[in-house]
């Protein structure tokens, strides 16, 4: 309503009134929205722009970030999908930010500053079930590689259990980079394919370190994996749900909170196993850090069960130098599935990726797009509508990655690049959250557990 007037008076009285256009009653309702979240004390952003005394000093900085569109950070095609999540500024919320600069950064009256969103140092998810940490804390000294940690925990749920909120998070952000966490089943009576599967999994990677997994060098070069007659995902990698993710911590990732009726399963006897990339480069002395994961139960069996499915492409070659080599990875739906959410994910020489279908009717159409791929930013795109999909759909994920000197954050461009965990190799990756569809809505989510 405010910023209604505020620009009224501006449209009426011209070039003057933006001079009106003050911190407490028009700037600081848009940061509260847009940006405090992650500009607050202790979160992710380097700064809080919380009051009038912490904004001031970045006033011509924020100028910059809105007007470019830097922040707040948003990397979807807005042409292709709406979403939920979006963090993108209206225009009349720039204009507002840009006369507020332009017009000397006034702060207006105290007064009309409207409550701050309170930040408890608690959980964002509100208050957990369970929290389960790591083993123990690890120390990341001064001055050290990069380095990936693996820690397996027992849940020691007695019972299947449902999860509506996920969150994880580092005991000591200044040392941990990204972390995930994924559910461990416990072990299924063998299937005979089961032992073929593990070979090839043994045989398709080598490990460094016991810990960093790579493609075997020996391994074909795929780059365009629709190519192949299954749809580009080798045996062994069929997208599935045994390395189901549970959460991630990311730069710009907000914790999982499932829509209401939305549960994600967590079968009795799991284990959570965390993946912790740690670095030192914003410490000067040994730190520690014990991240740990929080859950929250569902109250009532859930509606639906989310499921994730990764396409991903682990048999390209990224030539030494190119500027713009192209993989793309397929995957062809076996059942009728509601799409909830996007994510691209590359490391430092993504560049862009974008999600087609191709229905079964042969219409061809883009559903999601990141022309410009930042790997500093990991946002899930969590979309307004689930988006029906067709039993037969097929899903192209088409990326093209950066390996010349011209990309500013390519480690080394003289460098030939597979798949590989670390962020100086790459991955290709491209992944949904679905449901299976209305019919199967209504049924108790037990019923559907497979
Ligand atoms: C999802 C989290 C997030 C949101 C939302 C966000 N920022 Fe940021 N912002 C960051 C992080 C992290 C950085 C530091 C890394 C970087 O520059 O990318 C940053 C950097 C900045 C910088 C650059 C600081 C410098 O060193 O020059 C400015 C200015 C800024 N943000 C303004 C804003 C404004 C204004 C908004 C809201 C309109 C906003 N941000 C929303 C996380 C966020």
């Amino acid at each position: 309503m405010k910023l209604g007037i505020a620009l009224l008076v501006l449209s009426c009285t011209g070039l003057t009134a933006a001079n009106e256009v003050n911190f407490s009653r028009d700037v600081a309702p848009i940061l509260y929205k847009r940006c405090v979240s992650c500009h607050h004390a202790n979160d992710i952003a380097p700064m809080s722009l919380v009051t009038y005394e912490d904004a001031r000093p970045w006033a011509r900085a924020i100028r910059e970030a809105v007007l470019t569109g830097q922040m707040p950070p948003w990397h979807a095609d807005p042409h292709y999908g709406q979403f939920s999540n979006d963090r993108r500024l209206t225009q009349t919320e720039i204009e507002t930010i840009k006369a507020w600069v332009d017009g000397g950064t006034r702060q207006g009256d105290p007064k009309d500053v409207p409550p701050a969103p309170q930040f408890p140092d608690g959980w964002k998810i509100g208050n957990p079930d369970v929290v389960i940490p790591i083993p123990k804390s690890y120390v990341v000294k001064a001055n050290s590689p990069d380095a990936y940690l693996y820690f397996t925990v027992p849940t020691n749920f007695k019972e299947d259990t449902w999860v509506t909120a996920v969150e994880l998070r580092p005991e000591n952000r200044r040392v941990v980079h990204h972390a995930h966490v994924f559910l461990q089943e416990p072990p299924k009576p063998k299937a005979a394919n089961d032992a073929k599967v593990d070979k090839e999994e043994k045989d398709n990677f080598t490990i460094e370190d016991g810990q960093v997994h790579h493609i075997n060098p020996v391994m074909p070069v795929l780059d365009d994996g629709c190519s192949s007659v299954d749809g580009g995902n080798w045996p062994g990698r069929h997208p599935s749900e045994s390395h189901t993710m549970l959460g991630s911590y990311l730069p710009g990732k907000d914790p999982d909170i499932f829509p209401e009726g939305y549960a994600r399963l967590i079968p009795a006897g799991s284990s959570l196993g965390f993946q912790i990339h740690y670095n030192s480069r914003s410490i000067k002395a040994d730190e520690t850090d014990r991240t740990s994961v929080a859950l929250v139960f569902a109250k009532e069996p859930p509606r639906q069960r989310l499921r994730r499915v990764d396409i991903s492409n682990y048999l390209f070659r990224i030539p030494a130098g190119d500027p713009n080599h192209e993989v793309t990875a397929c995957y062809v739906f076996p059942k009728d599935a509601e799409l909830m959410s996007y994510t691209a994910h590359m490391h430092l020489r993504g560049k862009d990726m974008k999600f087609e279908a191709v229905h079964t009717d042969g219409r061809r159409e883009t559903l999601f797009s990141v022309p410009k791929y930042d790997f500093n930013w990991q946002t899930e795109y969590q979309l307004n509508q689930p988006v029906a999909i067709e039993k037969g759909t097929k899903i192209i994920i088409t990326a093209h990655f950066d390996n010349s000197p011209n990309n500013k954050y390519n480690p080394d461009p003289s460098k030939t690049i597979r798949w590989g965990e670390p962020s100086t190799e790459e991955m290709m990756d491209g992944w949904f959250e679905y449901i299976l569809p209305a019919t199967a809505a209504g049924k108790p989510a037990q019923a559907e557990r497979q």
